[in-house]
């Protein structure tokens, strides 16, 4: 959940230098800053540094990151514009992330695994009709209930571009993969099944599981958490909006899960970070839960409390084993 970030003085001293995309084409200062966090919180994975929107930049569709979030200048709102989308071969067009991964996994090999990550279909999807920045959505929902023909094509092209790109993700030695279908939780549940669990369980389906196994986040996932759990992932990251003792007993036992601590709660004092940490870890169930944080982390987060959360999470595994 953005453990790279503004967060902390090392990234934004390298971000003072180069660009947010810079630093995401450079597999020397990206293997950097996806290890910043290991190193100074001591977290138990390390996701590599990226953007969900990498893949939109390959598709010829690229973005830029201003202080309020991606942009994307010319959004895809044709029939027309979809037709003319490539699927990219991921080596050619993206051969700097497989570089970071490859890189990650010589650094980190039997201390800690590396997780990859893409955006779903309908995530991506409400950047590029969206352009970035509309709370409400308005552009690909005006598609979607207008134009639903296009939707399904374009959300059909990206999930086979985003089952190339993950599968090349864990060719390159990805041992875990994260699919981030964050804005699925503003459709109504007949529009989730229709315009993002369809493709989520497209893109699922086709991913060699055997070598890495899929985890699933969608902020706001509380109405649609059974349909969700119908993915096909091994893991639901789930947000905090919803109690993880109440989540484990809709989906049963047959999917891990990861979460949830509001992102918010970082701005409070440790006790309030130690005790939320315990509450996620009783109520996740202790098997089958991976501890995290419901969403992003936030900019304005002190640097103690992210320690406090990670320390919390260290003291209670050792008095549990
Ligand atoms: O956690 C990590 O260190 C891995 C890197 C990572 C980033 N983006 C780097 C980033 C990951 C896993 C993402 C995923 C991502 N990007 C998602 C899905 C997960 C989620 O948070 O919902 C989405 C929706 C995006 C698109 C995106 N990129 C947004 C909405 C923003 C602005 C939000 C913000 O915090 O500023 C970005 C920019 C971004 N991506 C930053 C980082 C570290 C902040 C930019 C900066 O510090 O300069």
């Amino acid at each position: 959940m953005r453990q790279a970030g503004r967060y902390l003085k090392e990234f934004q001293e390298i971000r003072a230098r180069v660009s947010f995309l810079e630093l995401c084409h450079s597999p020397d200062l990206a293997v950097e800053v996806s290890l910043q966090p290991f190193r100074v919180l001591g977290v138990d994975g390390v996701i590599i540094f990226s953007d969900i929107l990498i893949l939109a930049e390959a598709m010829g569709v690229p973005a830029t990151f201003t202080n309020e979030g991606p942009r994307i200048t010319a959004p895809i709102r044709s029939e027309r514009q979809v037709a003319a989308l490539p699927i990219p071969d991921p080596a050619d067009r993206m051969p700097y992330v497989f570089e970071i991964i490859r890189r990650l996994r010589r650094d980190l090999d039997g201390v800690a695994p590396v997780i990859g990550f893409a955006g779903a279909p309908w995530t991506l999807a409400t950047y590029l009709v969206g352009g970035g920045g509309s709370k409400s959505l308005a552009a690909i929902k005006a598609m979607l209930y207008s134009a639903p023909k296009c939707l399904h094509q374009l959300l059909g092209k990206l999930a086979r571009a985003t089952t190339a790109y993950l599968n090349a993700q864990i060719e390159a030695g990805a041992q875990v993969v994260q699919l981030f279908d964050t804005w699925a939780g503003e459709l109504s549940p007949e529009a989730y099944d229709e315009y993002a669990l369809g493709y989520e369980r497209q893109v699922i389906e086709s991913l060699q599981r055997d070598r890495a196994p899929v985890i699933l986040y969608i902020n706001g996932c509380g109405g649609i958490l059974e349909k969700m759990a119908t993915s096909g992932a091994d893991v639901l990251s789930v947000d905090w909006r919803l109690g993880l003792a109440d989540a484990r007993r809709r989906v049963g036992n047959s999917v891990a899960l990861q979460g949830n601590v509001d992102p918010g709660v970082l701005l409070g004092s440790h006790e309030c970070v130690t005790k939320a940490v315990g509450q996620a870890l009783v109520n996740g169930g202790g098997t089958g839960h991976i501890l995290n944080l419901g969403h992003g982390i936030l900019p304005q987060t002190p640097i103690e409390n992210a320690k406090a959360f990670v320390e919390a999470a260290k003291q209670f595994r050792g008095r549990s084993s």
